[in-house]
């Protein structure tokens, strides 16, 4: 493991001196009262009133039953998390309240109400039921964002089979992987999406992942999004439309036990298979909801709220689907990107819609900075009121642009740092009660316990930096790795007895307040998507011009980190700047247009030990363009000046 940052970036993080203290009139109206850190000083108390708030078809009278590392919460309860997402609602007269305004990326408008979204949720859950699936199956989603794909998560959530959805980004050798680990009886897609006006091939692509062979599945169902003919194979596909014809729209739902499977989300870890995470139903639910309400201080009849991420990672399932829909809020669902037609998209959707609670990602706000505010002010945005930010560190430039540009210096900026395996917000301030610092996260949310810890194990005092470690069960914690318990303990629990490693490094200063650093472990971040290095090895090796590649990640000004790979040839073969683009063609290829390494050197060899282990901290310095340390344990230090000499190459070209 090796600590991401730099001592001087570091440092020059903590001496950040900008405060932001709650404005008077945010914080008397705030949903977070002074006081509710010590409401949640009995955790499982105060999660248990969380709990009661969600409707359970069989009340639950046990809390936390804890058999470390294997937690479950509120275990002799029933509930139906479609039923808490919609039919509540509805039956308190809701139904003709907004669930999403919708905004497709050619620029089709429309909204869809609670009342519409049951209707439909219902339909489709017959029509899953009638072709056979039923509870306790898996069901794979591949969709671009639009209704039909929470309208797919919930029909599952219905009748009970666990949804896994895939990022539409992946390409088809992912979705083989992920249909098979968790043998996937049903795969529901749409024939193609809209990314930047060209049109994506999904449907192709499920082809094509079907063909490589996957025994489990019987059923592909397919959404019309753009509309051209896409090849249907009798018996195994149908159209979504002929799936809930003549279906009726109500739906019997199945009663789910607090801790049966609601969902798995594959993440990358540090070895090249993605890790199926399951999160259960009862806790899951509780962690969203709470955090949901109180992160960004939800008023659900008032506000309209937006968190742009896309459904296919953990951000879209807490925070567009679950979160928002059990706590009955009205959501911006968006299906395109924040350049399309023009690089004032986003801004142009919130003053269409007024929005007033807006989530999105530091890479996107560094993006928007280069921009430049001219398209910002090109809009009202005095709609909104609260601004959000996850999956990666933000830094203060990022935070002050976001806060000044985008909230007109009013709207409290919340960091929130979790992780799909945390399953809801972990570490965040409070709007209206907290602080803000930029580019901190500041405090961990009520109920949960944080520490970090040196390498020897023990609490790092105020002041000093370290691995985050969560020391206590939540409701929204993973539940394992589907079919891999020993994997889960080793990756989480093992590292430090009694402690969650969630694989970052943060420091605290000496308010308590956290400020985080990236990972410490092979994985990267870029643009706020986790990739593990080890994926992208064995992506290029895949190909039959390469010996050996060696992946690490690269600082980088927009998307945090770059992926920087260094590549050994067979003998037949020439580094030739042609080859370097296919490699990074092939790497897409497999894994998906967004995995593209920007740096790409060839190498002789790549720097070993004598044992023969790949020396990654080094080729981090060498891609990082820093004074090499400690190479004493090199085989050959030829290798190194080699390295760094094609490495300042490679980086100078990009620029
Ligand atoms: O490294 C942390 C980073 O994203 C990782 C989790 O990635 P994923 O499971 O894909 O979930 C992303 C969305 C929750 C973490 O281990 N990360 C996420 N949010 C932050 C963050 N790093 C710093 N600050 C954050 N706010």
């Amino acid at each position: 493991m090796t600590t991401p940052a730099q001592p001087e970036a570091i440092e020059a993080l903590l001496k950040e001196g900008r405060r932001f203290p709650p404005p008077p009139a945010f914080a008397a109206q705030a949903n977070a009262k002074p006081g509710i850190y010590e409401e949640a000083a009995d955790a499982e108390a105060w999660w248990t009133g969380w709990a009661r708030k969600l409707e359970w078809s069989k009340p639950f009278t046990q809390g936390l039953v804890w058999n470390e590392p294997f937690a479950t919460w509120f275990a002799d309860g029933e509930l139906n998390a479609s039923v808490n997402a919609l039919d509540r609602h509805v039956r308190n007269g809701l139904a003709s309240r907004v669930a999403y305004y919708y905004e497709g990326e050619p620029g089709d408008r429309w909204t869809v109400t609670y009342g519409e979204l049951l209707d439909a949720v219902c339909r489709f859950a017959n029509g899953l039921r009638k072709l056979g699936v039923k509870k306790g199956d898996r069901v794979a989603i591949y969709m671009p964002m639009i209704v039909e794909l929470p309208i797919a998560m919930l029909a599952c959530a219905r009748i009970g089979a666990a949804h896994s959805v895939i990022f539409g980004g992946f390409a088809p050798d992912a979705i083989v992987d992920r249909v098979n680990d968790s043998e996937c009886v049903a795969l529901i897609t749409a024939d193609q999406g809209w990314r930047r006006g060209k049109k994506v091939p999904l449907k192709a692509n499920c082809d094509e992942a079907v063909a490589k062979g996957m025994p489990s599945l019987k059923h592909v169902i397919v959404a019309k999004r753009v509309g051209d003919p896409v090849d249907m194979v009798a018996g195994r596909d149908h159209w979504w439309d002929d799936v809930v014809k003549d279906q009726p729209s109500t739906c019997e739902p199945e009663r789910m036990n607090a801790e049966d499977l609601l969902f798995l989300l594959y993440t990358s870890g540090t070895t090249a298979k993605p890790k199926g995470i399951k999160h259960t139903t009862g806790g899951y639910l509780t962690g969203v909801t709470a955090t949901h309400k109180l992160v960004f201080d939800l008023k659900e009849e008032a506000d309209v709220y937006w968190c742009a991420a896309d459904i296919g990672w953990v951000t879209g399932h807490s925070y567009i689907v679950y979160g928002p829909l059990c706590n009955g809020a009205s959501s911006v669902l968006y299906e395109g990107t924040p350049d399309f037609p023009d690089k004032d998209r986003l801004w142009e959707i919130v003053d269409r819609y007024k929005v007033t609670i807006l989530y999105t990602a530091p890479t996107a706000i560094r993006t928007f900075m280069k921009w430049g505010t001219a398209y910002v002010d090109k809009h009202d945005m005095t709609s909104l009121r609260l601004l959000g930010s996850v999956g990666e560190p933000i830094n203060p430039e990022a935070w002050m642009w976001y806060h000044t540009h985008i909230g007109g210096g009013r709207c409290p900026v919340v960091d929130t740092w979790w992780q799909t395996e945390t399953g809801a917000i972990m570490i965040t301030p409070l709007p209206g009660i907290t602080t803000l610092k930029p580019g901190s996260a500041t405090k961990p949310f009520p109920g949960i316990g944080v520490d970090i810890l040196d390498e020897a194990g023990n609490s790092v005092p105020l002041g000093g930096g370290g691995y985050i470690v969560l020391t206590k069960p939540w409701p929204a914690m993973m539940r394992g790795i589907y079919g891999d318990d020993a994997r889960y303990k080793e990756t989480y629990w093992s590292r430090f007895p009694h402690k969650y490693l969630a694989g970052d490094g943060c420091n605290r200063d000496i308010d308590g307040d956290y400020w985080f650093m990236g990972r410490i472990d092979d994985v990267m971040n870029i643009s706020g998507h986790r990739i593990s290095t080890a994926e992208v090895e064995s992506a290029l090796v895949d190909h039959p011009d390469v010996a050996e590649a060696a992946v690490v990640g690269k600082s980088d000004d927009v998307t945090g980190q770059a992926i920087a790979a260094f590549v050994s040839l067979k003998s037949h073969a020439n580094g030739t700047p042609e080859l370097a683009d296919e490699l990074r063609d092939h790497v897409s290829h497999i894994l998906g247009k967004f995995v593209h390494p920007k740096y790409l050197t060839f190498t002789q060899e790549l720097p070993k030990t004598r044992s023969g282990k790949i020396m990654r901290r080094l080729l981090r310095d060498i891609a990082e363009g820093r004074m090499l340390g400690d190479t004493t344990t090199l085989a050959d230090s030829s290798v190194v000046a080699e390295l760094q000499s094609r490495a300042v190459e490679e980086a100078n070209k990009e620029e």
